[in-house]
C-alpha cells in the first residue's frame, strides 16, 4: 500500500471512530435574535389540491347531496381538520391538470357544465362540479389564501385575463358581470397566481428560453404598468436541479413582471420504481432521507443564481409542489393515493426547519397534496377521515407562522447506514410578537436518540413546554382502524439550568418546545 493510501485509510477510520463518538455527546447549539433575522413567512405552510384521484372528487368534494355531512358539497370534517391545521394558502386546480384546465367550464349551473378528462391522471371523465365558485369560496371557509395556477399550456392570454377580472374585478366589466350572474356579487381579490405548472414538462414540454417569453407575454396581460393590484405573479419552476431554468428565467424575465420563482421536488426513490408506501426497506428509507435533506442543497444553488439578478431577494423562491413520492397499493397507480408513515413525518419536519432556515429566500411553499394523494394530510375512506403523522407535524409547526426566525448553527450528530451518513437532526427556531420562542427539532435517526444542549442565555428563557411526535416503528402509521396511532403527546425530556436547555431528542422523532 502506498503512503497516500494509509493516510487515506487512517483518516477515514478516525473519522468514522468521530463520528460514531460524537452521536453519544451532547451537542453544543447557541440560540440569539439577530436584529435583521427574516420573518418566516406563514405561506410556506401552504397545500395543493389537484385534480388528481380522490384529492376533489371523492375527497374534499362528495356533493350537496352525499349523506356525508358537508357544506356546498365540501366535507365538514375536512374543512374543519384544515381550520385547525391554519392552512395559509391552497394551491388549485393542478399540477399538470392546470395546463388542461379551462375556468369557464367549471362555472353556472352545474348540471349544464361539459365535462373534462383528466388525461394526465387516468383519463378519468370530470363533470366540472368542483369549479371556481367552489374553490373560493372554500378557501374563504378556511381562512386560507387561494393560489390559482392558470392553464397557460393549452389556454390563451385572453382566457387567463378574464379568469382574473371575473375573480378580482369589483367594477362593471364582462366577467364581473358573469360572477354576479353567477351568483357572486364581491370580488375574492385572488392575489397569488401561477403562470402554468412544470412548464418544462406536462405544461408545454418548453425550453427556458422559450417560456421565459411566453410569461413575459402572459404577465404583461395580468396587470397594469405598476401591478397595482398588487399581484403575486409566480413563474413555473425548475425541476430539482435543473439550474439552467432559474438561470434563464431570472436573466430574461423583467423584474417588474414577477414575484416568485417556483421549484419542485419531491424525495422519490427512482422514478421508475418508487419503493412502496408501507413496506420499505432500511436503505430506502435512508434515500428517501437523503432526498428530503438535498431540499437545502437545492435552495442554496438555486437562491445564488437569483442572487445574481436579485440580490435585494425581492424575488421569492416558491417551492410549490414539495413531499414524499411512493408507490401506493391502490390498483389505480394514476390515482397516487399511498399511505403516510413516521417516514412522512420526518420528510415534513427536515423540510419545514430547511424552508425556515431559508426564510429570507423562500416565502411560499406547497405540500403535494392535502387530500388522498402523495404526502396528505389527510386520508379519506368512505365517510371515515383520518389525519396523517404529517398533519401533525404541520400542525406542530404552525407555531413559526409569521414569526421571526432565529438562527440556528449547530454541528449535528450523524445517523449512518452502509457505510453512508446523513446529519440525524435537523433544528430550527423563531419568535413570535408575544416573544414566546419555540424551538422545532427532528432526529430522523431510526435507532439513536441524541441529546442536544441549547445555549439560551440570551434569550432569557424561564418556563419551557413541549409536544413530540413519535413512533416506535418507521413503517407505524395511522389507519382507519387505528387513528390515532401516531399523534402529539406533551414532551417532558428536556432540562433548563443556568442558561442552557437540554434536550434528548428520541429517535425518530420531532420535537416542538415553546419558551418564554
Ligand atoms: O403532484 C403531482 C404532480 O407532480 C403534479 O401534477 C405535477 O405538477 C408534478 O409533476
Amino acid at each position: 500500500m502506498k503512503k497516500n493510501s494509509i493516510t487515506t485509510l487512517l483518516i477515514a477510520v478516525f473519522l468514522c471512530l468521530g463520528q460514531s463518538l460524537s452521536a453519544q455527546n451532547t451537542v453544543e447549539v447557541k440560540l440569539t435574535k439577530q436584529e435583521d433575522a427574516p420573518q418566516i413567512s406563514k405561506h410556506i405552510y401552504g397545500h395543493f389540491a389537484e385534480h388528481l384521484g380522490r384529492c376533489i372528487y371523492d375527497g374534499f368534494y362528495v356533493g350537496e347531496d352525499s349523506s356525508i355531512p358537508n357544506t356546498n358539497g365540501v366535507r365538514n370534517d375536512i374543512i374543519e381538520a384544515l381550520k385547525e391545521l391554519q392552512v395559509p394558502n391552497l394551491r388549485w386546480p393542478g399540477g399538470c391538470f392546470a395546463d388542461t384546465y379551462h375556468w369557464k367550464d367549471g362555472i353556472g349551473p352545474k348540471e349544464d357544465r361539459p365535462t373534462i378528462v383528466n388525461q394526465w391522471w387516468g383519463g378519468s371523465t370530470e363533470d366540472n362540479s368542483f369549479g371556481t365558485h367552489d374553490f373560493l369560496n372554500l378557501c374563504e371557509a378556511l381562512n386560507a389564501e387561494p393560489y390559482l395556477a392558470a392553464n397557460v399550456g393549452s389556454g390563451t392570454v385572453q382566457e387567463f385575463a378574464e379568469w382574473l377580472q371575473y375573480v378580482n374585478h369589483d367594477g362593471i366589466s364582462p366577467m364581473a358581470k358573469l360572477r354576479r350572474e353567477n351568483g357572486r356579487e364581491k370580488p375574492w381579490n385572488v392575489r397569488i397566481w401561477g403562470v402554468g405548472n412544470e412548464m418544462w414538462g406536462c405544461g408545454g414540454n418548453m425550453r427556458p428560453e422559450y417560456y421565459a417569453d411566453v410569461y413575459r407575454k402572459y404577465a404583461t396581460f395580468m396587470t397594469d404598468w405598476t401591478n397595482s393590484n398588487a399581484l403575486f405573479r409566480v413563474a413555473s419552476g425548475a425541476n430539482s436541479e435543473d439550474y439552467h431554468w432559474t438561470e434563464v428565467l431570472m436573466r430574461d424575465i423583467p423584474k417588474n413582471l414577477i414575484d416568485g420563482v417556483a421549484l419542485h421536488h419531491y424525495c422519490v426513490l427512482d422514478w421508475g420504481d418508487k419503493g412502496p408506501d408501507k413496506s420499505f426497506t432500511d436503505a430506502q428509507y435512508f434515500k428517501i432521507m437523503q432526498e428530503a435533506i438535498k431540499m437545502d442543497e437545492l435552495i442554496t444553488k438555486h437562491t445564488a443564481i437569483m442572487d445574481k439578478y436579485d440580490a435585494e431577494h425581492e424575488i421569492a423562491l416558491v417551492v410549490d409542489e414539495w413531499g414524499g413520492w411512493y408507490d401506493g397499493e391502490a390498483k389505480d397507480k394514476g390515482v397516487l393515493y399511498q399511505q403516510n408513515t413516521m417516514r412522512d413525518a420526518m420528510i415534513a419536519g427536515v423540510t419545514l426547519n430547511i424552508f425556515n432556515n431559508w426564510a429570507d429566500r423562500v416565502k411560499v411553499a406547497n405540500l403535494a397534496q392535502t387530500v388522498n394523494v402523495l404526502q396528505a394530510v389527510i386520508l379519506t375512506e368512505g365517510n371515515k377521515m383520518l389525519l396523517t403523522p404529517t398533519y401533525h407535524v404541520m400542525k406542530m409547526y404552525n407555531v413559526h407562522q409569521d414569526a421571526t426566525l432565529i438562527p440556528v448553527s449547530f454541528t449535528s450528530p450523524q445517523y449512518t447506514l452502509d457505510g453512508q451518513s446523513l446529519p440525524a437532526v435537523s433544528i430550527s427556531a423563531s419568535y413570535n410578537e408575544a416573544n414566546e420562542k419555540h424551538i422545532s427539532l427532528v432526529n430522523i435517526d431510526p435507532t439513536k436518540e441524541h441529546t442536544i444542549s441549547i445555549d439560551v442565555d440570551a434569550l432569557k428563557i424561564k418556563n419551557v413546554s413541549g409536544m413530540v411526535l413519535t413512533s416506535s416503528d418507521v413503517h407505524d402509521y395511522n389507519s382507519f382502524d387505528n387513528p390515532n396511532k401516531i399523534a402529539p403527546v406533551a414532551f417532558k425530556d428536556f432540562k433548563l439550568k443556568k442558561g442552557k436547555l437540554q434536550i434528548t431528542v428520541p429517535a425518530l422523532s420531532v420535537v416542538v418546545l415553546e419558551a418564554k
